[in-house]
């Protein structure tokens, strides 16, 4: 779709992400580079919220070596073997700015080459226990990936 007064290599770029984006459950067993993560947070930072308040936050969590634990979040083997989980809480009633931001992060992840995977149905208190989630905060969902 053309839209008028859109640079040129720009235009079809959101079609081009959000066509490109699928659930991805294969990991390939190396480190996500620095660069690429910071851009993926940086995704996360320039979103809209309510307000502004950017009532949300990220957990950012390295798996290396952690697996095992990291199964108790999700029982899958592809989710324990991901290099990276980022837990994107927020008090409930700012639920929404979690829908975006996760949504913004996979796209970004996308455009990286990189696979992501929304997971909603995992183990709170198990979240809440292993990633630190503050007490006043809800673990909305875990983005799985991404390499
Ligand atoms: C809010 C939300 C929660 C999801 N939770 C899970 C989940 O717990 N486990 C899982 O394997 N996939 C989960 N998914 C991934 C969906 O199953 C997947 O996105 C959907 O089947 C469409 O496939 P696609 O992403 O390849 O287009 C979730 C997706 C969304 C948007």
């Amino acid at each position: 779709m053309h839209v008028a007064n859109t640079p040129a290599g720009v235009q079809d770029c959101v079609a081009w992400l959000v066509q490109k984006r699928r659930r991805v459950r294969s990991v390939e067993d190396r480190a996500l580079e620095d660069e690429k993560l910071t851009y993926i947070l940086e995704a996360a930072r320039m979103i809209p919220t309510g307000a502004n308040r950017q009532a949300f936050q990220l957990i950012v969590v390295q798996t290396k070596g952690r697996g095992g634990k990291m199964k108790r979040l999700y029982g899958q083997d592809w989710f324990a073997g991901a290099p990276i989980v980022i837990c994107a809480c927020a008090a409930p009633s700012y639920g929404l700015n979690v829908g975006i931001v996760v949504d913004r992060m996979i796209l970004a992840a996308t455009e990286q080459d990189l696979g992501a995977r929304w997971i909603g149905a995992f183990d709170w208190d198990a979240a809440r226990e292993l990633l630190g989630v503050p007490e006043e905060l809800a673990p909305i969902v875990l983005i799985r990936g991404m390499t």
